[in-house]
């Protein structure tokens, strides 16, 4: 038997990103955002949702763009951080010691940080209720070098991201389960 734990957003795991802007006054400021993830192939797209009053809703809607940073586990107390305090208040990459690199593609910084990085401008913008879904086309992924897996793309553990669990803790990337598009062959018979 299941328990009810009524009408909740609740996911596991989430990411916890950070999300680059530029300020309307030009300043570079980052947020945290777990309500986030791929949505299209074509055009690649990621879709970020993001309450209306944050400092960042503001800055993605004046300059159309924005960057997503994965942090890497050794940050999350930055990450932490950005989710705490709005730009307004505070110089989030000061304070978090960390530096603002102005994307190549797109208006809105990017954390040198991270070790991996999507370059968004804002393709679609869907206000759901409280917050607001900003649907960004990746026109670029800039990734640190070293960071290939043996078998193409990104290595996860290499990347060490955060994981962050709904409403919780921050956790690392655990044991791999097998290979994706793989494993589940051997039932496909
Ligand atoms: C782990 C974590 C996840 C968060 N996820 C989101 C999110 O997905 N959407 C959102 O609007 N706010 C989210 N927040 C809250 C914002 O990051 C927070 O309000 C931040 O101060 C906004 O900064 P800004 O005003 O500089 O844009 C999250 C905070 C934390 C700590």
């Amino acid at each position: 038997m299941k328990k009810s734990h009524g009408a909740k957003t609740l996911a596991f795991p989430l990411p916890a990103y950070l999300i680059g802007t530029y300020d309307p006054s030009g300043r570079p400021n980052i947020m945290t955002a777990a309500w986030a993830g791929i949505v299209c192939s074509e055009p690649p797209c990621l879709g970020v949702a993001i309450r209306a009053g944050r400092l960042t809703h503001e800055s993605i809607l004046k300059y159309q763009a924005f960057t997503v940073n994965y942090p890497k586990a050794s940050l999350a107390t930055a990450v932490d951080y950005a989710g705490l305090v709005s730009g307004r208040d505070q110089d989030k990459f000061a304070k978090a010691n960390l530096t603002a690199i102005e994307g190549s593609l797109v208006k809105a910084p990017y954390v040198a940080e991270c070790p991996v990085v999507a370059e968004c401008r804002l393709y679609k913008t869907l206000e759901l209720g409280t917050h607001t879904l900003f649907v960004g086309e990746i026109l670029d992924i800039k990734a640190d070098e070293g960071l290939e897996s043996s078998e193409g793309g990104l290595d996860i553990v290499k990347i060490d991201p955060i994981v962050f669990a709904s409403g919780g803790h921050y956790y690392k990337v655990g044991a791999d389960l097998g290979k994706a598009f793989s494993i589940g062959l051997s039932l496909r018979k």
